[in-house]
């Protein structure tokens, strides 16, 4: 998804900037450009792929000035070509923007605009928007830019400069995330905190409906109608480190070996001695917790996978139904989501456009929202009734690994702290469970020293895609088979392999046909009551030739037989082995894309956060 940079202060903007935009690099993108303001005039550089030929761009025609925007643009309106890279000047080259999210009346307006005699260089929708800046203009830049976005449908973040007031940026924020970073005698804007955090620990968050006007003295900020905001200051105290790569050879396996930290993140103050369950940013009375009718979840992606084992925790634990949707699916179905009802949105960034979109109808509809996400101030966070913050800390790579992770250590956290108030959760179960939580960041350690099985599966993987079978089938029942969804996800995601998740039970009814001899099949076997059942689908499987994989407890000693490649991890209870089963299945993924030779980090086409339908 598009990332913003701006800048005003003493120093050279355009470094400033373009440091910026490869910190946000990890949201996606397909062209990169900056613009800067420079004696009086602007001075714009942009380019087709990625950040490095931008910045071959400007060592051959440096741009310097200190006041700059910029721009990582991930295609909506028009290929990917440098004509449709940000920034976008209008035709006197006097107004630039960059612009997060998407116009919907564009058409509307370019017919307006054209049979009023203005011409386009771009495909985009963007365009649109500084073209109405500049015949709003009577010189006052906020008061232009609070004209045009009056005319524009949609969701954006938008970024404005122009020559004729050289001194600042205007901004507006509708949907789209941006932030303010503060410094000492300058001022930033970006998409997200990281890509300022080695600058500035001084942040004021943007809400929806608000425009800034940042100098070098500071940011004012106003209702888009112009009554003035005040806004306190939000002092991040992350580690810069956190968001660097840390030693690994990428983000994602940087990110795969934080986890046991980030667990340990996600239960702190949380699990009492008591056996309690304290969530802070949760608030809710008996009254509302024991006439639930139901519990439902919504989530895109990754994080749908974390709510399909919240699912079943919460089925198990609240005695209550419990309905799963895809947020892009929900937004445009009629559910029967009964008032009174909860809803749990799962979305690690808390800004995926569809599951806001799904979050909004249900409250529409009577629900409570509670939002399990990890970003702190996202809109999601700020719609919703109750927050679980997830505590991962910033997660760069594209494939989301210790995000997923949280998500499910807060869903277990939820369904036990509800079950404990229910009185619907088993005391025993609750013990178990309760010391299993505490003991899961030295067990999930204990999962990533075992590379050297993952690396022997993954070979195989690579191996078959040199001899002509990119396709891998990955099996199992119940919370079984909610890891293998996510584990699928993952080697998709990075390492292009045709990869499908399905229960173990329905392979006789199709995938069956397709399994040939040295068919790679990854089986997940770690729950007790089916284990019997998963294992027939495996000697299936093997029947035919299958070359199988299977992640199991480590006192398993029938799968010996089944499987040529063995991933094994600590016993735990059968409602945690999610925790512990997706990490070999991240690694996998991992090691088959790096032996394939990919982009780990940024993946093709994918993008971090989707912030557009
Ligand atoms: C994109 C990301 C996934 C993520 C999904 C939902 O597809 O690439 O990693 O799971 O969006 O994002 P969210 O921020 O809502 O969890």
């Amino acid at each position: 998804m598009c990332g913003i940079m701006g800048y005003v202060g003493p120093g050279d903007a355009a470094p400033v900037v373009v440091d910026g935009l490869r910190r946000l690099e990890y949201r996606g993108y397909d062209s990169a450009g900056i613009a800067v303001l420079s004696d009086g005039a602007i001075k714009v550089a942009k380019a087709a792929g990625k950040l490095a030929r931008l910045e071959e761009l400007l060592e051959i025609a440096p741009v310097s000035g200190s006041v700059g925007i910029g721009h990582t643009r991930w295609a909506t309106h028009g290929p990917p070509n440098d004509l449709n890279a940000h920034p976008h000047t209008d035709p006197s080259g006097r107004f630039v923007v960059v612009h997060n999210g998407i116009i919907e009346n564009f058409h509307e307006l370019r017919t307006e605009l054209t049979a009023a005699g203005q011409t386009f260089t771009s495909d985009t929708d963007t365009e649109i928007l500084v073209h109405l800046v500049a015949l709003e203009y009577d010189g006052d830049l906020a008061d232009a830019v609070r004209k045009a976005v009056a005319r524009a449908r949609g969701a954006y973040a938008l970024v404005v400069m122009t020559a004729e007031e050289p001194d600042k940026i205007v901004a507006v924020r509708k949907t789209s995330p941006m932030v303010i970073g503060i410094g000492e005698n300058e001022t930033f804007l970006a998409s997200d905190i990281p890509a300022v955090l080695h600058r500035t620990r001084r942040f004021k968050l943007i809400e929806d409906g608000e425009m800034v006007i940042i100098t070098q003295a500071g940011a004012v900020i106003e209702t888009i109608d112009g009554d003035p905001v005040d806004r306190d200051e939000l002092v991040v105290d992350w580690d810069p480190g956190q968001a660097e790569r840390g030693g690994y050879d990428h983000f994602m396996l940087k990110e795969i070996h934080e986890q046991p930290n980030a667990i340990s993140e996600t239960l702190q103050g949380r699990l009492e001695t008591d056996g309690d369950v304290v969530l802070d940013g949760v608030d809710l009375t008996d009254e509302f917790v024991d006439n639930l009718p139901a519990v439902w979840l919504t989530a895109c992606g990754t994080a749908y996978h974390a709510a399909l084992v919240g699912k079943r925790l919460l089925e198990r634990t609240l005695a209550v139904p419990v309905m799963i949707e895809y947020a892009h699916e929900l937004r445009y179905s009629d559910p029967r989501i009964l008032p009174g009802s909860l809803m749990i949105a799962v979305s690690q960034s808390g800004e995926t456009a569809d599951t806001l979109a799904a979050a909004r109808l249900a409250k529409q509809k009577g629900a409570r929202l509670m939002a399990i996400t990890n970003v702190v101030g996202s809109s999601l966070a700020r719609e919703a009734d109750d927050v679980l913050y997830t505590r991962a800390g910033p997660e760069i790579a594209v494939a989301s690994t210790k995000a997923y992770l949280t998500q499910l250590i807060a869903l277990h956290l939820l369904a036990l702290h509800l079950g404990q108030r229910r009185g619907t959760v088993d005391l025993e179960l609750a013990i178990q469970l309760e010391s299993n939580l505490a003991e899961l960041p030295t067990a999930a350690q204990r999962v990533l020293e075992m590379e050297e099985q993952v690396i022997e599966s993954a070979q195989t993987l690579a191996d078959n895609f040199d001899n002509g079978v990119d396709d891998v089938y990955f099996i199992g029942r119940d919370l079984d088979y909610a890891v293998a969804t996510e584990g699928s996800l993952k080697l998709k995601e990075i390492s292009y392999l045709h990869s499908e998740a399905m229960p173990a039970g329905e392979l006789k009814h199709g995938t069956l046909a397709l399994i040939t001899e040295g068919m790679p099949v990854i089986v997940v076997l770690t729950q007790t009551h089916v284990y019997e059942k998963t294992l027939s689908a495996l000697q299936e499987v093997k029947a035919r030739g299958a070359h199988v994989t299977a992640v199991v407890y480590e006192d398993d000693e029938l799968i010996a037989e089944f499987a040529d490649v063995v991933l094994r991890i600590p016993r735990v209870a059968d409602l945690i082995a999610p925790v512990l089963a997706i990490i070999p299945l991240q690694l996998l993924a991992y090691h088959s894309a790096r032996i394939l030779g990919h982009d780990i980090d940024q993946p093709r086409n994918l993008a971090k956060s989707v912030t557009v339908e």
